[in-house]
């Protein structure tokens, strides 16, 4: 779809990933970027971008009363940001049960309560697109945050499945699935870390022309290699605990 003109709203947008895709929906001329986060207080440095278009809203992703107040008074969405992400570090036997389903909750259904709410706003005006950021991790497992891949993997499924119901509403459905990315989430964690700015770039060029799935920045040479010899790289992964 073309950004230019549209009517953007990005979730989790106070800082990160969230914050860049609000910069460069202004730079591709979206007509108006509503910019959510679960505390407006922390949305100056997002709205100073470009204090006529960046419009803020109050907005946490797991609660469906708000998520419905919202859409009550933002009806000419036509492309959805899914970016509020959690991850809570932790294998698979010790992460906590709170932890477990706050992942759950942000990044599942989190993702599922938005599309569902704001799809149908979307149909009304003429379709448009809804990007989901996942995660590389949605396939392929870093054990040491065990809760993270699983509502990633959950969101990935729920993702297609959605998918395939609002293609015939005009509605593309674009999936990202970036490696590690430099932004307070993996703060305190070596790895390899691409820069978000380069990123959302990968991502918003992906809009444009349609493309279903994403493999931004360096994740294209990592997914390439899984998809080469899958074993190889789920072990690789497993060497990251
Ligand atoms: N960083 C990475 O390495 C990486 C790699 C692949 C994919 N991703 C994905 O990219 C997206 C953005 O990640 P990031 O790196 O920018 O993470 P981040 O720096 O930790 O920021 C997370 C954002 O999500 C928001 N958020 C968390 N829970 C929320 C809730 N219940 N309701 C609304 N907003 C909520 C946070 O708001 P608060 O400020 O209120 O906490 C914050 O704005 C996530 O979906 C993440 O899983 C990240």
């Amino acid at each position: 779809m073309q950004i230019e003109n549209s009517v953007a709203l990005v979730t989790g947008a106070n800082r990160g990933v969230g914050r860049h895709h609000v910069a460069q929906l202004i730079e591709h001329c979206a007509a108006r970027v509503y910019a959510a986060s679960r505390n407006v207080d922390t949305l100056s440095e997002t709205i100073e971008l470009d204090p006529q278009r960046v419009v803020s809203l109050a907005l946490d992703v797991t609660n469906t009363s708000m998520i419905e107040a919202v859409a009550s008074t933002v009806n000419d969405v036509t492309l959805l940001i899914n970016n509020a992400g959690s991850l809570t570090f932790g294998g698979a036997l010790d992460v906590t049960d709170a932890g477990l389903a706050q992942d759950m909750a942000v990044n599942y259904d989190g993702l599922r309560g938005m599309t569902r709410t704001f799809a149908p706003i979307i149909e009304s005006n003429g379709g448009g697109a809804i990007v989901n950021m996942l995660t590389l991790m949605s396939f392929i497992s870093a054990p040491g945050f065990a809760g993270y891949n699983a509502s990633k993997a959950a969101a990935w499924s729920m993702a297609m499945s959605l998918r395939a119901y609002l293609r015939p509403k005009d509605i593309q459905v674009i999936n990202a699935f970036p490696a590690g990315i430099d932004t307070d989430m993996l703060a305190g964690i070596d790895a390899p870390k691409d820069n978000p700015e380069a990123v959302v770039r990968d991502i918003l060029a992906a809009v444009v022309v349609d493309q279903e799935d994403i493999y931004p920045a360096s994740a294209s040479d990592v997914f390439d290699a899984w998809r080469a010899d899958q074993k190889s790289i789920e072990a690789a992964f497993a060497e990251m605990m």
